[in-house]
């Protein structure tokens, strides 16, 4: 049961939808046990579905929004993961990201679209100084390829995200495989997944 009388748990519909496709995916591409980073953590959903699935990987969500850690906390607690550390208060687009350990894996899960272009620039920056060469990291979410949506939904739902924030929008996928590249990653696989999403992994170089 809870800790608290006042419930701080989010809920993101949509998590319960692709958390299964994300670990089947996750679990052809991580390695044996490590540290996994989570930028943009959100509700806090994925890490403490996925961290018992994985035990053996230590988890460390992040979201720059109180609320957000807030939730995460509750989350984590519920469920008691014993594997799920607190969040911290990261912003993909802070100059530099200050850890406790290492990752060896970074996981990125719908945030590039819902958040300014800065933000992939100061994630993939970011994730660059911290990650060692052959390290995952891992983006779940919409893009568009060659400058075109992969579906109608996606393009009606770009149009939302923009009508909401002119800074937000479904990106292409080559742009962001620019950006990594430029800060030290190369593309290993980008997976279609349900709903019109893709899996995006990257190693560090
Ligand atoms: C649509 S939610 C996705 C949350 C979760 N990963 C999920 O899939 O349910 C977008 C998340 O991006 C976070 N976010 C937005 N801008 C960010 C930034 N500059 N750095 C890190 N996280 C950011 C928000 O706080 C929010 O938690």
């Amino acid at each position: 049961m809870s800790d608290s009388p006042v419930d701080l748990r989010r809920f993101a519909p949509a998590t319960e939808r692709n958390r299964g496709p994300i670990l089947d995916v996750l679990r052809a591409l991580l390695p044996d046990s490590g540290n996994v980073l989570e930028i943009a953590s959100g509700t806090g959903e994925h890490v403490v579905w996925l961290a018992p699935q994985l035990p053996l990987f230590s988890f460390q969500p992040s979201d720059p929004d109180p609320s957000n850690r807030a939730s995460i906390a509750a989350w984590t607690s519920r469920s008691g993961a014993t594997n799920v550390l607190p969040p911290l208060a990261l912003d993909a687009r802070d100059t530099r990201w200050t850890l406790p350990t290492a990752p060896s894996v970074l996981l990125c899960i719908n945030m590039i679209h819902i958040a300014p272009w800065k933000a992939t620039l100061g994630l993939m920056r970011n994730a660059a100084a911290v990650m060692s060469p052959g390290t995952l990291l891992y983006l779940y979410g919409p893009f568009k390829r060659g400058g075109a949506h992969t579906a109608p939904s996606n393009a009606t739902f770009d149009q939302s995200l923009r009508a909401t924030d002119p800074c937000w929008g479904v990106r292409d996928l080559e742009a962001v495989v620019e950006t990594a590249s430029t800060a030290g990653f190369t593309l290993a696989d980008a997976i279609p997944m349900p709903a019109n999403n893709f899996s995006v992994a990257f190693r560090r170089i």
